[in-house]
């Protein structure tokens, strides 16, 4: 198919990109920053520039990973996370609606399911998330308009019977976590594997499932992250002493650990659960918490990216979309 995919400058885009073209479609990346997939330099919240796109290059249909998101929250405005994840989001909509595709996927985020209370870990349990999980109140402009893009995909779905698939995905970023500092990235990347992160290419992965699987689903909403070993059961104990709960499933886990100086959670908060995608996407992450240890007892690579230094491209266009 020709795709058009947005955001093919960033982390996602350059993973998901080559795997498209690789299963034989032809790929138009559209980006506000330049980048070696991105073939059309403009903003999706410009609605001229979306037409266009549509225009001269025959789009068939749109995956949409291209955002504002957590980490540009310090350098953007309010204003410009609602014109490029809300606006853009519904330029994209309307165009494919327009020209009778008949898929959508949208790339969201499992922020959206993150509540004050969920983020402060207070309860005594670890939160289970899937995608019955509500009321979703997210805690920031990230959230919210992500949640607000989601809720446009679900009417153009039912209104125009556009079949939109919205990827809660969870993390899958290189650079360190901007708010966690006690221990050091590639650890905590690590333990993440166990309840709320997946590699930059199973998420790419994730995407050429839902775009294979979209006209048959017509309408649907799935949590992206890798499996995790724990069940329900076990949210009281992950709470209270995670890192035992972690020696029961693996029993050289704190061996390995304490060998490079590393430490398994004490506690953990939160639980995604993307059993969901297994069943209808036909997506598993090939990489989790299993694949992880087994780097660690062979001395091989770890099988995920970390890169202290990564950022977003720069914006050619930034005091642009500052003062929009
Ligand atoms: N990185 C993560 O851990 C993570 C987790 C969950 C969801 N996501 C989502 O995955 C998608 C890709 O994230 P990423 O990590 O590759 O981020 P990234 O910042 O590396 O890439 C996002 C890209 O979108 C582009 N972009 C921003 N505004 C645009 C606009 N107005 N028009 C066109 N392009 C624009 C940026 O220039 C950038 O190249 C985003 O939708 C993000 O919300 C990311």
């Amino acid at each position: 198919m020709r795709l058009l995919l947005t955001g093919t400058s960033g982390w996602l885009g350059r993973f998901l990109a080559p795997r498209l073209r690789a299963g034989g479609h032809m790929v138009i990346g559209l980006d506000v920053a330049p980048g070696a997939e991105t073939r059309i330099i403009g903003s999706v919240a410009d609605r001229a520039v979306v037409e266009r796109a549509f225009a001269e290059h025959a789009v068939e249909a749109v995956i949409h990973a291209g955002a504002l998101h957590k980490p540009d929250i310090v350098r953007y405005p309010t204003q410009a996370f609602i014109d490029v994840n809300v606006t853009g989001t519904l330029n994209l909509l309307r165009a494919a609606a327009e020209a009778g595709h008949d898929r959508f996927v949208f790339t969201s985020t499992t922020s959206v399911m993150i509540t004050d209370a969920i983020r402060a870990e207070t309860g005594d349990a670890a939160a289970w998330l899937d995608e019955s999980t509500g009321p979703l109140a997210p805690r920031n402009i990230y959230g919210v308009t992500k949640l607000a893009a989601e809720g446009l995909c679900r009417i153009y779905a039912r209104d125009h019977g556009l079949a939109c698939i919205v990827l809660r995905t969870a993390r899958f970023f290189p650079e360190e976590d901007d708010t966690v500092r006690d221990l050091t990235g590639e650890n905590m990347k690590a333990n993440e594997f166990l309840n709320r992160r997946l590699t930059v290419e199973d998420a790419a992965e994730a995407h050429v499932m839902a775009l294979g699987r979209a006209p048959a689903i017509g309408s649907g909403t799935y949590v992206i992250s890798a499996p995790t070993p724990f069940s329900p059961s076990d949210a009281r104990a992950l709470r209270a002493d995670a890192a035992a709960v972690v020696a029961r499933y693996f029993p050289d886990a704190p061996e390995l650990y304490t060998a490079r100086g590393w430490r398994l959670p004490a506690r953990i908060g939160r639980v995604y659960d993307g059993r969901l995608a297994e069943r209808d996407l036909g997506f598993r992450a090939r990489t989790d918490f299993a694949c992880v240890l087994e780097a660690m007892r062979s001395g091989a690579p770890l099988p995920f990216a970390h890169d202290p230094s990564y950022g977003s491209a720069p914006w050619p266009s930034d005091r642009a979309i500052k003062t929009r």
